[in-house]
């Protein structure tokens, strides 16, 4: 395989080496096969054709300024995946297994992690599906367990820290109050693609979902959380439908780290006009502050209701936290909270 070219990554599939691959059946997993074949052997009955029991996770692994890898926090991505099963009714892989699978997909395909110069990173995508033949509305049994990687750049392609503008999903709700929001499960990306082609064909970066119960509150954006800084606060919204992004939590503790107030509660859709800065955060994104967010009835029609503005540039605040976070993740700055695994050069 040629050496890659790392510069101009987007967040997008770029070719790599193996792939780590494990199933549950009856209730017994199989010992993790490394395979160069990115060709998934399925029953057509499988249940992930036809009910989506399906969930997956996202971390990143990032050379450092050091020449050492670091592996973000997947013990939290483990936990989250366990959860996103439990939901499904379906095994999860223990957290030891997921993170000795991720690390051996690290490892595997070390020439592909991207050097630390590009700025880019290794994504890890571990995916969990149903694959017992069946036809009723049931859980899976047995489930496949892929952890698959891709060198990506920034989310949009665009550099980093580099503002972006969200529009407001007013007709088009992402997941309900009492539904599967707090799981990462595709099935809650599947109801949020027709909404972000949408916005996407309209130059939007980003699509932001409110509550689906009264349309007052701010949820999350598509890809990532919400924040905002107000003064000297960190605030996000607190809701049981908005995936709790490992990001966002690590923003939260370095934020008090940085002298920062962190509240976690409802935000009211016009309390946008109140804000400093605001971002959208997660592990793909990791920071991409916002210039504009504009308030839309529908998507699909021209008219605008209201424009909130922000700086053009990243604002302060949201820049120390990124330079905090991402100096933890490359090697620059002290991993206080002990955060990274340090991945050995196979
Ligand atoms: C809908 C949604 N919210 C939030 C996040 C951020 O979560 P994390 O920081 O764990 O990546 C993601 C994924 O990155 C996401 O897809």
């Amino acid at each position: 395989m040629p050496i890659p070219d790392f510069s101009h990554r987007s967040f997008s599939y770029y070719p790599t080496k193996a792939i780590v691959v494990a199933k549950c059946i009856g209730g017994v997993w199989t010992e993790p096969e490394l395979t160069s074949d990115f060709e998934l052997s399925l029953h057509c009955f499988s249940g992930v054709f036809h009910y989506a029991p399906e969930c997956f996770e996202g971390a990143k692994a990032f050379m450092g300024v050091d020449g050492r890898v670091r592996f973000f926090r997947p013990e939290e991505n483990a936990r989250r995946m366990s959860r996103s099963a439990a939901y499904l009714d379906m095994p999860a892989p223990s957290e030891e297994l997921f993170v000795s699978m991720c690390i051996q997909c690290i490892q595997a395909n070390w020439e592909h992690i991207p050097p630390y110069e590009s700025g880019a990173s290794l994504y890890l995508r571990p995916v969990l599906f149903g694959n017992n033949p069946q036809l009723g509305i049931n859980s899976s049994k047995d489930v496949m367990f892929v952890v698959m990687c891709s060198g990506v750049g920034t989310y949009s392609g665009a550099e980093i820290l580099s503002t972006g503008t969200a529009v407001i999903s007013r007709n088009y709700d992402r997941a309900a109050t009492f539904g599967s929001g707090a799981y990462k499960i595709g099935a809650n990306y599947a109801q949020s693609l027709h909404a972000y082609n949408l916005a996407h064909g309209q130059g939007y970066r980003e699509l932001l979902f409110l509550d689906t119960a009264t349309h007052t509150h701010i949820e999350e954006f598509g890809s990532s959380n919400f924040f905002a800084i107000k003064g000297d606060t960190y605030i996000t919204p607190d809701s049981s439908s908005i995936l709790p992004s490992i990001t966002n939590a690590s923003l939260r503790t370095v934020a008090e780290s940085l002298g920062l107030k962190v509240e976690m509660r409802p935000i009211a859709v016009e309390e946008l006009a109140t804000f400093d800065e605001v971002g959208s955060c997660g592990t793909a994104v990791v920071i991409t502050p916002l210039s504009r967010i504009d308030d839309k009835p529908t998507l699909e029609g021209k008219e605008v209701s209201r424009s909130y503005h922000f700086s053009e540039k990243c604002g302060p605040v949201s820049h120390k936290l990124f330079d905090r976070i991402i100096g933890i993740q490359r090697g620059l700055e002290e991993d206080t909270w002990n955060w990274c695994h340090i991945i050995e050069k196979p």
